[in-house]
């Protein structure tokens, strides 16, 4: 069966397109695997993106859902279009921009949710009263309820000091995933190629995005093939006592999951640069040489230790 990603927000101008457009070629390339794109803004830039950019080997569909028409038309819509397409890839990339008209059921239909903000406290606001509305979807007791990744995108150097993705401010289960920055490149880019090829900060910073959100799909198939009744979290102990025997790539990648709350990983992520770059000079290596599930290690000491 497919892997759902929903990429959504209410707002426009997030990073919602840039996002699923350069995922999309992420995934596609690094995986190896079918991945299709549905893009269902009315816009149509995500599917644009991928449509004139060097292909990636994705299949690429521009449709449309009646978002405005209330009731359970619009969720019908989105069930039959992403059958047809899940039947014929691995992973599914839906680009959408929420409306308050949507049923929040819509949202049981994915494994996966990425939510992209700034950080600016216009659009914080917005995000957390757009979470807090689907809280219930997102602390379900539902087996299947989708994992919620909080996605900064458009991040300014200056605002990786800040500390704002706060339990009081976000008050719903989510995974923070590293900051997407703001760069020319990103721009540039719009239909010509893709960030995780760019040499700049926006380019490395997608890459780590990339990386960290393929991390966080090999938690969630491996939540989802363990039986149970309530919502678990799986820590590295619970590896040992799983039912379901894990492989050890995936045993590694749960090893490494961050604790259950979140506070700023952009505070960290500037940390992480730092010693980064301090361990670059003495050792040669930078975050970017890092394997995946050392990343995660590094973000899971980070939540335990104070900052
Ligand atoms: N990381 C980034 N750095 C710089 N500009 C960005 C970045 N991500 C998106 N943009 C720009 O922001 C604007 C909105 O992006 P878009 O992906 O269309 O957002 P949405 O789909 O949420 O409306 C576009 O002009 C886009 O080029
Ligand atoms: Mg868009």
């Amino acid at each position: 069966m497919a892997f759902k990603i929903l990429v959504t927000s209410q707002k426009g101008g997030v990073g919602k397109s840039t996002l699923s457009a350069n995922l999309v070629a992420y995934l596609s390339r690094s995986l190896n695997l079918p991945v299709t794109l549905i893009d269902w803004d009315p816009h149509g830039s995500s599917s644009n993106w991928l449509k004139q950019a060097p292909p990636v080997g994705a299949v690429i569909q521009h449709l449309a859902l009646p978002v405005d028409q209330g009731g359970n038309r619009p969720i019908f819509e989105a069930r039959l279009q992403m059958r047809r397409a899940a039947s014929e890839c691995d992973i599914l990339v839906c680009d959408l921009t929420w409306s308050d008209s949507l049923a929040g059921e819509l949202m049981f239909e994915f494994d996966m949710v990425l939510v992209p903000t700034s950080v600016s406290e216009i659009e914080l606001a917005a995000t957390s009263g757009f979470l807090s509305r689907h809280r219930w979807v997102f602390d379900s007791a539902a087996a299947r309820r989708p994992m919620l990744v909080v996605c900064p995108t458009r991040v300014l150097n200056e605002q990786l000091n800040s500390d704002v993705f706060t339990k009081q401010r976000f008050p719903v289960s989510f995974m923070l995933a590293p900051p997407i920055l703001e760069a020319q490149s990103a721009r540039d880019l719009f239909e010509r190629g893709y960030l995780m090829d760019a040499r700049d900060i926006g380019g490395e910073s997608f890459r780590e995005f990339g990386e960290a959100i393929c991390a966080a799909r090999e938690i969630r198939m491996a939540q989802s093939q363990q039986p149970r009744t309530s919502p678990v979290k799986l820590t590295a102990k619970d590896t040992s006592s799983h039912r379901v025997p894990l492989t050890p790539s995936k045993a590694s990648v749960l090893e490494s999951i961050p604790n259950s709350s979140q506070y700023s990983v952009l505070g960290r992520y500037r940390q992480r640069k730092v010693a980064g770059e301090a361990e670059e000079t003495s050792s040669a290596r930078s975050l970017a040489q890092m394997g995946i599930p050392e990343f995660l290690k590094r973000l899971a000491r980070g939540n335990s230790a104070k900052l």
